[in-house]
């Protein structure tokens, strides 16, 4: 499903990005990654490139093919530097590299995003991310986690909730729609991958524990690569504006909880 397709895929140098593009190449497809950290097994062709701010998606884009068959945003940060690197790279710049790929992507491709269980409180907080998705561009972040009195605490799960809200936007937005790009997001639990030593230290133990026992395990980035690659091929063609849960029943197991059922 993937044989001959060029996908482009984000946070290459660790964890689900590299089992991302790993499984990608082995499925036929033409791999370029991007990363600020230079991989250590690389997959494909390789462009170093910071997400964080827009000189740097510019600088990236400049250096892509005419045509792409996928983009597979999954580079991301834990909230442990702050969240004005959370929110630029987790969501605002993952935001405008989607949207500057765009006219790259082919008629009929796809954009898939990692967000995360962490943004499961996008309806609880629905009035806050409308106004943070509507504010377009690429803007000043620190300024925006000022005017908005956003707590550094806040940030990733925020970014994730920020995520899920705009792939059921974009998905019905022009730039992508009238080209029949689809737009969906996979969203894990807990997977070892480096990151998860820093949900630890963010979120606290008992969270991530409690996560884990819920399904028996934490994931691991071969539970979650194929999911990703599944929604960039022509298998997923009636798939969009979705939020694929990919955490071995752990969000049904919330939903019991919460729903009361
Ligand atoms: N591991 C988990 O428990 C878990 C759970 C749910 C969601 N996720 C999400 O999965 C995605 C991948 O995480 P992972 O577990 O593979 O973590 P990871 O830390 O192993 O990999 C993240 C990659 O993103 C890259 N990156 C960070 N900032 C960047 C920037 N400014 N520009 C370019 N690249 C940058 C890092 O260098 C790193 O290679 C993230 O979006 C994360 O939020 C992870």
């Amino acid at each position: 499903m993937l044989f001959g397709k060029t996908i482009l895929v984000t946070g290459v140098a660790s964890g689900i990005g590299a089992r991302t593009a790993e499984l990608a190449g082995q499925m036929g497809a033409e791999v370029i990654g991007i990363d600020v950290r230079e991989p250590v097994v690389g997959s494909g062709a390789f462009i170093k490139g910071d997400l964080s701010t827009p000189s740097g998606i510019a600088e990236i884009v400049a250096r892509l093919p005419a045509r792409l068959d996928a983009l597979a945003n999954v580079a991301g940060l834990s909230g442990n530097t702050g969240i004005v690197a959370t929110l630029a790279v987790n969501f605002y710049g993952l935001r405008a590299l989607s949207e500057a790929v765009a006219p790259r992507l082919r008629e009929g491709s796809a954009i898939v995003s990692v967000a995360s269980i962490a943004g499961y409180g996008w309806r609880a907080n629905l009035e806050r991310a409308k106004t943070l998705t509507g504010i377009e561009g690429f803007p000043d972040v620190a300024a925006v986690v000022a005017d908005h009195g956003l707590k550094n605490e806040e940030g990733y799960p925020l970014s994730k909730e920020l995520l899920l809200l705009w792939t059921m936007r974009a998905a019905h937005q022009p730039l992508f729609k009238n080209r029949g790009i689809r737009v969906n997001a996979v969203s894990p639990g807990p997977v070892e991958t480096p990151i998860l030593k820093q949900f630890r230290a963010v979120l606290g133990d008992a969270r991530v524990d409690s996560d884990i026992t819920r399904v028996g395990r934490a994931g691991t980035a071969a539970d979650i690569a194929p999911a990703v690659l599944f929604l960039c091929s022509d298998g997923g063609r009636w798939i969009n504006g979705a939020n694929l849960a990919t955490d071995g029943g752990l969000e049904a197991s919330i939903n019991a909880e919460v729903l009361g059922f």
